[in-house]
């Protein structure tokens, strides 16, 4: 069997990097979360009192950022390394979910990103999730997946998930960064969220975690 690429874009919160897990662990490929590196610049940025439009301090800020994913296996996940440290929790917090669309919007923070993603994509056996993965930086990955859910169960989803880490948060906040997000994503210049010609949607608003699985297995399976 061929080692392929898999592209898996969508809204926040609808399941794309479940997805994309279970995907990668079950086909032993690698698995990279694209926003955790929009995260971990926005964390950078907002530590370094860079002005989001301020650019020569964005272009001077970016050559002093090195990005890694680290393999943790205790507890089975990559954890995102920005210069050496590990941020994964701190990159999940709101403050960083309330700033980092507007850090994805700009060019020269796209640049660097896709430019890294494509590096980590060259030895095929991937999975990559993302907003622009199957249109921008992977436009000829074998499998693109475009995942989409209902907003209640995106709010209901999010919200479980700050809950559990002891954000407290109501679901109307949760909501209404959502559908900001939702808005910056989907109508930014450069790369907006969109599926791809060829992607295949998956609504997983009424589907377990098993049989979303299975689908993207089966369409995986046939393009190896
Ligand atoms: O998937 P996420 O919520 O962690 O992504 C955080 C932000 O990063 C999201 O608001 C949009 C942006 N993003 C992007 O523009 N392109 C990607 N490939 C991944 C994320």
């Amino acid at each position: 069997m061929n080692k392929i690429v898999i592209a898996v874009d969508g809204f926040s919160s609808c399941g794309k990097s479940t997805l994309a897990k279970q995907l990668a662990k079950t086909l032993n490929y690698i698995f990279v979360d694209s926003g955790a590196m929009y995260r971990a610049i926005t964390l950078y940025f907002l530590e370094n009192n860079i002005r989001f439009n301020d650019t020569v301090a964005i272009e001077r800020a970016l050559k002093n950022i090195q990005l890694k994913f680290e393999y943790v296996a205790e507890t089975g996940k990559s954890d995102m390394l920005l210069n050496g440290v590990n941020v994964e929790q701190q990159i999940r917090e709101m403050r960083i979910s309330e700033n980092v669309s507007p850090v994805a919007t700009i060019e020269a923070v796209r640049t660097f990103a896709v430019a890294a993603q494509q590096q980590m994509g060259k030895e095929k056996g991937l999975v990559m999730d993302g907003r622009d993965i199957g249109t921008t930086v992977f436009p000829d990955a074998e499998l693109k997946i475009f995942v989409t859910a209902n907003t209640d169960v995106r709010v209901e989803r999010r919200w479980l998930e700050l809950q559990a880490k002891g954000e407290q948060v109501s679901k109307d906040e949760v909501k209404k960064n959502l559908l900001e997000r939702d808005h910056i994503d989907t109508t930014r210049a450069i790369s907006p969220l969109q599926k791809a010609a060829d992607a295949i949607v998956l609504d997983n608003s009424n589907l377990t975690r098993e049989q979303q699985l299975a689908l993207a297995l089966q369409w995986a399976k046939e393009r190896m």
